[in-house]
């Protein structure tokens, strides 16, 4: 077989048979595939598509690729979920605790930020003496024992997707859907949970700019989950604007904390309770509506939050910052942005506030870059509300103070003040997608 021919036919618009499909995986695994002709076969598959055949065997490949994560030696439904990506998405610091308030384990692999982006890994890092890299033995006996661990990507799980991602973000094919299809399920495969729930981005800080193209990429993702056995479902949700008030780490631990105290910004709890309620619904705990209100009640009445403290705890950390907030690390500095005009806050860019939060000391450039986990942005406005010019509707945290003024430019361009209010807010959840269908709220 001729990785030539493979590019050629993709490129005519044929399609990939599934021995094609595999040697190219495996050559991509093994470096018999020079990076030239991989990057070539990803540009042909960018403007001609995959069926959803092809879209099935690139995915199986890639997931076993490497190691496939066995969890079966934890007792029950292992349910896991996945966001394509956010500003201020501190969802799994919420969700995980409160699903295993609610009786169903939660065993689950986070990644670190990139770029703008953060990640949960390093969120949770910044609780002293927090420990995400447990013994696969420890992760599953902490599961068992608990119903809740969350620990780093162990392993070598799906090192195909490693190749092609970042070769697809130097060759401009990150936004193809069946390859960001492929690439999340191949991860989601590997890690070994029986149901999967998908947070799909939407709006101006996601890949998926359009409603249309989201549930393309959902019902995609939704069709390789149940392919491979795993019940999968997917919500469409609105991400033209960083979720909650907080972007950093400590920070945002915090806003995790207040969340399951039941005081949390109101667009972070609904998507959090949304997440969970279909995460118990997969681990068939009852309706959407039963499973709902079973959150409802895990926040209610402190299950929620005693699971994260209960994590926190078996995972090493200061278990006690979860009562008390102010004992985690806080800059030694803060820096109060004004606002430039009175008006309403009618846009905020997701991406840029994640820039300016790296900037500042949140994110890293290269895998390699240390953070400040003290770092961050926090909105004491948010969008929609009113601002008055002058007054303080955002705080800029770093332990180096020379970084604020670059970061406050950067991170004004993010923020729309306008003279008429927004007609009302952004719909926050947009659809559901399951095996059954699409729809639209
Ligand atoms: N997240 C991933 O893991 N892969 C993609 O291709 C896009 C987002």
């Amino acid at each position: 077989m001729r990785m030539y021919d493979i590019i050629h036919r993709k490129r005519e618009g044929l399609p990939l048979t599934d021995e094609e499909i595999r040697f190219f995986v495996g050559g991509c695994v093994d470096g018999s595939i020079p990076d030239y002709q991989i990057s070539a076969l990803l540009m042909a598959i960018y403007f001609q598509g995959l069926n959803d055949r092809e879209t099935a065997v690139l995915t199986d490949c890639m997931a076993h690729s490497g190691d496939v994560m066995d969890l079966s030696a934890i007792q029950g439904f292992k349910v896991d979920k996945h966001s394509t990506g956010g500003v201020g998405d501190k969802t799994t610091m919420i969700v995980g605790p409160m699903v295993a308030a609610c009786g169903v384990p939660v065993a689950k692999m986070s990644g670190r930020g990139l770029g703008h982006t953060g990640g949960t890994v390093d969120k949770l890092e910044s609780i002293p003496g927090f420990n995400i890299a447990l013994e696969p033995d420890e992760f599953i006996q902490t599961v068992n024992c608990m119903g809740l661990c969350v620990v780093g990507q162990t392993g070598d799980l799906a090192p195909a997707d490693k190749k092609l991602y970042a070769l697809r973000d130097v060759t401009a094919t990150v936004d193809s859907i069946p390859l960001i299809a492929a690439s999340i399920m191949s991860k989601k495969i590997a890690a070994g949970a029986d149901g999967i729930v998908l947070d799909v981005k939407v709006g101006s800080g996601a890949f998926m700019k359009t409603v249309e193209d989201a549930v393309r990429l959902a019902e995609t993702m939704v069709r390789i989950g149940e392919s491979a056995g795993k019940k999968t479902v997917a919500l469409i949700t609105n991400m033209d604007a960083p979720l909650g008030n907080a972007i950093g780490n400590t920070i945002e631990v915090v806003e995790a904390v207040e969340t399951l105290r039941g005081n949390g910004p109101a667009a972070l709890t609904t998507i959090c309770r949304e997440l969970a309620a279909n995460m118990l619904f997969l681990a068939g705990k009852g309706d959407i509506v039963a499973c709902n209100r079973m959150v409802r009640d895990a926040i209610l009445n402190g299950t929620a939050l005693d699971k994260f403290r209960e994590m926190v705890a078996a995972q090493g950390g200061d278990a006690t910052v979860v009562d008390d907030t102010s004992k985690l690390p806080s800059a030694p500095d803060f820096h109060r942005v004004r606002a430039p005009k009175s008006g309403y806050i009618t846009h905020i860019d997701a991406e840029k506030c994640g820039i300016a939060a790296a900037l500042l000391g949140a994110g890293r450039q290269k895998k390699e870059d240390s953070i400040d986990y003290t770092a961050g942005i926090l909105f004491r406005e948010n969008l929609g509300d009113q601002v008055d010019e002058g007054v303080e509707f955002a705080r800029l945290y770093s332990s180096k103070s020379e970084l604020f003024t670059e970061a406050e430019r950067l991170f004004l361009e993010a923020v729309t003040i306008s003279e008429q209010p927004l007609p009302e807010l952004p719909k926050l959840l947009i659809g559901r997608v399951t095996a059954q269908g699409a729809e639209l709220y």
